[in-house]
């Protein structure tokens, strides 16, 4: 098998308007999450053209059980994280629950933040609920990403994670939700978990790009979790996720022989060791 090509990506920065620009060519938008600087400078060298930094590093990252607990602050760090990593890519900040949806004055002021902290975008859930906020938001200057379908911070609302728009009202809601993000000035819409027929009337239907998790091949652009395409978050895989590495057997491997070797003194040895003698 033929490794992957590693590119070398021109250094132009990708911005909202490329990403238009892209849905224009044709051609397809790579994301994927990122929460710390390391990872987003592994996958900006090698050309993925948007680090979401989502919220979804609660769970992931601080091992909540949902994404209902993340707070600004978290995000805050971690963007700043990413931005420091990134040279290339378009960062986008996704903004914690509750942190948008108690006022207009709270989803500036908090989106606001993002940017200060060094993410050029911000993306919130919802659909015609959220029309006002991004509007908002779009006029002063925040470019919003939207988010329709599976939206993790409703949880308590839906009670579970089971695929959204099967049913033809659902549907409805979804495809009016992505025209109503449209009309408010959102520069792309996450499509998590749809059908795939619903993900495609909808990319068709909209002039802005669709980044589909778990809505089949028609969108404009993808995007997964980081640590589920690596391997790394076992708790649970979805169906949508197509695993590229196997890291969590990597790193525990990987450790436990660290751990045989501390404990038998196969390391460290003199090979790892300074000598008061200067070489
Ligand atoms: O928080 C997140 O990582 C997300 C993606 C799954 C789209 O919202």
């Amino acid at each position: 098998m033929c490794p992957p090509r590693i590119l070398k990506p021109d250094l132009k920065p990708v911005t909202v308007a490329t990403l238009q620009e892209m849905k224009r060519r044709g051609e397809k938008i790579v994301v994927l999450t990122a929460y710390d600087a390391l990872t987003a400078e592994m996958l900006d060298e090698v050309g993925i053209d948007v680090l979401l930094v989502g919220d979804s590093s609660g769970m992931v990252f601080a091992g909540y059980e949902t994404t209902l607990p993340v707070e600004m602050e978290h995000m805050i760090y971690h963007i700043q994280a990413v931005r420091r990593g990134a040279k290339r890519a378009l960062v986008v900040g996704d903004m914690p629950f509750l942190s948008y949806q108690p006022s207009l004055r709270d989803a500036i002021a908090n989106a606001g933040k993002f940017l200060k902290a060094g993410a050029q975008a911000v993306k919130l859930e919802g659909g015609r609920e959220v029309f006002e906020i991004a509007k908002a938001l779009v006029g002063f200057g925040i470019p919003v990403m939207g988010h329709l379908g599976l939206t993790p911070q409703s949880i308590n609302k839906f009670g579970g994670y089971r695929v959204r728009g099967r049913g033809k009202d659902e549907a409805r809601e979804l495809e009016d939700g992505a025209l109503a993000l449209q009309q408010a000035g959102c520069f792309s819409i996450v499509l998590e978990k749809v059908p795939y027929e619903l993900a495609r009337r909808i990319t068709t239907r909209l002039q802005i790009p669709t980044i589909g998790i778990g809505a089949g091949p028609y969108c404009d652009g993808q995007v997964l979790v980081v640590d589920d395409m690596l391997g790394r978050f076992e708790k649970f895989v979805s169906r949508f996720v197509k695993r590229y590495a196997e890291l969590a057997k990597i790193t525990k491997e990987a450790c436990a022989r660290y751990r045989d070797d501390v404990k038998s003194g196969k390391f460290p040895t003199l090979e790892h060791s300074f000598s008061s003698k200067k070489k």
